[in-house]
């Protein structure tokens, strides 16, 4: 009886946690950031951080949601990958962002623009990465896709440097392929970011050290990636638990310094954003402590 009754409130409690995990993953916010970095005397510079969308053609919710996020008027939109999870999203993917593809934007893409995803084990996100990657799977229509923001207008940076005026300043970019996959070419965007820019932003989707040791050492002031996704199931009083990639857990989301020890104007040291992202995997379609976000990053001037 007693037995029958501890069983009874285990499953109970599993039910609860299991439904508020699925009810947060599509708990969207915005989170706001402020960060001093823009020249004195600028005005302040809006730039909508998107990651990790994972969209389907089913998720209207989250379509709608991304549409409204012109309502926050940002000055640029910077995109770090993942924005697919089935093969017909393109043009979900494309109609959320529409009136976002009228704004400056750059992106780079991840491995969930490239590859279908799929059923994983979830407690495969807390093992160590052996650096195995399913890349056997079918392809997403990534080419659709780049089609899509390129002709709108937005700077494609996979292994690339770009610039572009927004707000009346010269914006430096560079960045790279998806690191998870191993597809980013450092050599390719090496040497020293230009220093006739009024800032320099290093774009990546998965926030690997090596990327990050890079764009800092090369005179980035700010980089800007995703994948994390902010560890997804996190412990309320402790975080993330993991990051799917070599960056530690503490810097699973948000603002922090790269290196992380390191203090603002230690020379070879940036400031590091990551997004904790939109979406999940579909199949796992679960967060805990880790709401969906996109990121609103304002850009104060100096002084
Ligand atoms: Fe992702």
């Amino acid at each position: 009886m007693l037995l029958t009754r501890i069983l009874g409130v285990g499953a109970a409690t599993g039910v609860a946690l299991a439904g508020y995990a699925a009810a947060e993953a599509r708990a969207y916010t915005v989170r706001e950031v402020a960060l001093t970095l823009l020249p004195a005397g600028s005005r302040p510079v809006k730039v909508l951080h998107l990651s990790d969308l994972h969209i389907t053609p089913g998720q209207q919710r989250k379509r709608d949601w991304v549409r409204d996020l012109a309502a926050w008027s940002p000055d640029l939109v910077v995109n770090t990958g993942d924005n697919l999870a089935h093969r017909r999203a393109v043009p979900t993917a494309l109609d959320a962002m529409a009136p976002l593809l009228d704004l400056p934007g750059v992106f780079v893409f991840g491995s969930n623009d490239y590859f279908e995803p799929g059923l994983r084990n979830p407690l495969a996100y807390l093992a160590p990465d052996r650096g195995k990657r399913h890349v056997d799977v079918p392809q997403l229509p990534w080419r659709d896709l780049r089609y899509g923001f390129a002709s709108a207008g937005w700077l494609d940076l996979t292994n690339r440097r770009e610039r572009l005026r927004v707000a009346g300043l010269d914006l430096a970019f560079t960045g790279v392929d998806d690191p998870h996959l191993g597809y980013d070419d450092l050599p390719a965007v090496a040497g020293p970011a230009p220093d006739d820019a009024d800032v320099r932003l290093g774009v990546a989707h998965a926030p690997y050290l090596r990327v990050l040791d890079q764009y800092a050492a090369t005179g980035h002031e700010l980089i800007l990636a995703g994948h994390t996704h902010g560890g997804q199931v996190c412990l309320p009083a402790l975080g993330a638990l993991a990051t799917n990639c070599d960056l530690e857990p503490a810097r699973a989301k948000g603002l922090h310094r790269h290196p992380a020890d390191s203090r603002e104007g230690d020379p070879g040291s940036s400031w590091l954003h990551v997004s904790a992202g939109l979406g999940t995997n579909p199949y796992l379609r679960f967060r805990v402590a880790c709401r969906p976000e996109a990121t609103l990053l304002t850009l104060l001037p100096r002084g």
